[in-house]
This record gives structure tokens, sequence and C-alpha cells, in this order.
């Protein structure tokens, strides 16, 4: 990778044996289930820009629109002189907005375990804010509790960043460890700006989730892909189907892929057997109201400073800060 742009690139190196590990696991449980990081691979990451520019997706459209009209207020909570860290990249869209905002950041360190996707993120804001310090970790963020060890952000106060409201993909009380847990990789003080999809009609839901041009199946299917690419895994795609559909009870979007037929999938020495219309479960997006989001942080250890909406009520953004 080449990294000549920025600050830093500092690669944690998801491993394969991890993919590998969470794949026999998954496909151990009852009902089946893969953990919806590993989507994002280089393809993966390009699938995912592909559903943000959907007519159905309105998760990103609502967000950027939201993120563009408050950031100027975001700026004034935050003050001058912070150092950003973006957990869940993608693409540079929504960050470009904040840095504009901002007054003098002085850093921007985002973190991603899509590699090659985050190196070309990066290094493009490297390239359009130069004095800003752009620093990229690869990495898995669920689990850490803390920059890795070097990682300069500089004197002014920490920035944390979670947009597209990845936030979902964890259950609420997974949600609430992880959010716990970031106060760590921030420090006392600081501010976490976070982008929460709202509940709403069940037929919007359902379609962003199900494009007619068949990115999110593809994404979904992804992961497939890359049991083949990398676990030498025999699989035929084409016996898989794409689901995804609204949750009432638990308040989410879940995805599955549906076996067409009785297969098995042979991993390494263990089989695992399917049969015909069972599913495995892959992802979780969750909605909330702002209230319900607002409990979670504050449960998570998190002060409310502020909440945002656009006027159709279908996204929130939330300036939370940790405890100075
Ligand atoms: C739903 S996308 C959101 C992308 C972008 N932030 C946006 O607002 O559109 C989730 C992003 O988080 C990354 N990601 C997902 N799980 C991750 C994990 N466990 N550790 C690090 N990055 C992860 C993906 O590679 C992807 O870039």
């Amino acid at each position: 990778m080449d990294n000549k742009k920025l600050a830093f690139f500092i690669d944690l190196k998801p491993a394969v044996e991890d993919f590998s590990t969470a794949v026999a696991h998954g496909l151990s449980q009852s009902p089946k289930e893969l953990p919806c990081r590993f989507f994002y691979d280089e393809a993966g990451s390009a699938l995912f820009e592909k559903i943000c520019e959907t007519e159905e997706y309105y998760v990103t459209r609502a967000e950027k629109a939201l993120l563009t009209r408050i950031a100027p207020e975001i700026a004034a909570i935050a003050g001058p002189g912070c150092s950003v860290v973006e957990l869940g990249t993608g693409s540079n869209a929504k960050i470009r907005i904040l840095l504009n905002a901002l007054a003098a950041p002085s850093a921007y360190i985002p973190i991603d375990i899509s590699g090659v996707h985050l190196l070309a993120a990066a290094t493009e804001i490297a390239v359009e804010f130069p004095d800003v310090a752009v620093g990229a970790i690869c990495g898995d963020f669920v689990g850490m509790t803390a920059l890795p060890e070097g990682v300069n952000t500089g004197s002014g106060p920490k920035l944390g960043f979670f947009p597209g409201s990845t936030i979902g993909n964890f259950e609420p009380d997974v949600a609430r460890e992880f959010l716990s847990r970031t106060r760590g990789v921030l420090g006392p003080g600081d501010g976490f700006v976070i982008g929460v999809d709202l509940k709403k009609d069940v037929t919007r839901l359902t379609a962003a989730y199900n494009d007619a041009a068949g990115y999110t199946a593809a994404f979904n299917k992804n992961v497939l892909v890359r049991m083949r690419n990398e676990l030498g895994v025999a699989i035929d795609l084409d016996q898989f189907e794409h689901m995804a559909f609204f949750n009432e009870a638990k308040s989410r979007v879940e995805m599955h892929l549906r076996s067409l037929r009785t297969q098995d999938i042979a991993l390494g020495s263990q089989t695992f057997h399917l049969a015909k219309n069972e599913m495995i479960h892959t992802e979780n997006s969750c909605k909330y109201t702002v209230e319900d989001f607002k409990v979670l942080s504050e449960q998570a250890g998190f002060d409310p400073i502020e909440v945002w909406t656009d006027e159709r009520h279908d996204f929130s953004i939330h300036y939370l800060r940790t405890p100075g």
C-alpha cells in the first residue's frame, strides 16, 4: 500500500484466521449467522458506496443534508484545533463536510477494517486538507479501548465521528458496551458525533435494503465471495438468495442469505449442513427513536449535549461528550 501522503498508516492486520474462526463459529450457531464486518473488503466497500447512491437508500442522503445544515453548530460546540477520529470511513463525503466546518482541525484519523479502501480515502483527504495531519488505522474498532500506542493526536481535543448509522449494526446491548469502550479511544471531555437512523415507515425501510439495482444483494453475498476467495470454500452464489426485512419486535432491518437448496459448506476439516430455505443471518440495522438512543448513550457513560434531526425525521445526529 502506498501511504506516502499520510502521517502514518497502522495496519493491525485483521487476520484471515479471524475470518475463518468467525465463519466456523457463526455456521455452528442455530440459527446460523455471519458477522457483517466481513462484508467489507475492497469490493464490499465499493458495493456499499453504490448502495449509498441508490434512490432507495435514503440514509446517506438524509445524513449528508443534515450534517451540512448543522456542521457550523457542531464546529461551535467542538471548538478549534480538534483531532477527528472517525470510526468506519466509507466514502469521504461526510468527513469533508465536517473538516470544512471545523475551526483549524489539527488531525484526522480514520479507523476501518477495509484496508485498501481506507488508504485511498485517507490519502484523498490528506491531499485535499494539507494543513490537517492525516493518519489511518486499518483494524477492527469493535474491541478497541484506546488508540494504538504511538498514535499522536496532537494537543487539541479529540472529536469522535461515527456516521452512517453503523452503530445500528450492533444490537442495543452490544451497542451500549461498544459505546462505553469507545470512551477509551477518546479522552475525558471529548466530543463524539454519531449518526443514528430513525424508526420509520416499514415500506421505506424494507426498500432501502432491497434496491432494484441489486447492489445490496451483491453486498450481502460478498461475504460468500470472500469465503470462496480467502478461505477456499466451494460455494455456488446462485444457490443463495438475499433477504432483507423489518423485524418490528426488535426494531431492526435484518439481512439474511437463504439457502435455495440442501447443501454443505466445507471449511477446513469441518462441514456445515444447510437445509433448503435455511437462513444465515448476516446483518442487523437497528432503528432507534431519538429518545431511545439518548438513553442508551447515557447508559454507556456519555453526556448527551445536542441532537438534531432532518425535517422528515428520517435521521438523527447526536453530539455526545465523555465526562471531563
Ligand atoms: C455502514 S458503513 C458506513 C460507512 C460510512 N461511515 C458512511 O457513513 O457511509 C460501515 C463502515 O465501517 C467499516 N466497518 C464495519 N465494521 C467494522 C469493524 N468491526 N471495524 C472497523 N471498521 C468496520 C466498514 O468497512 C465501512 O466502511
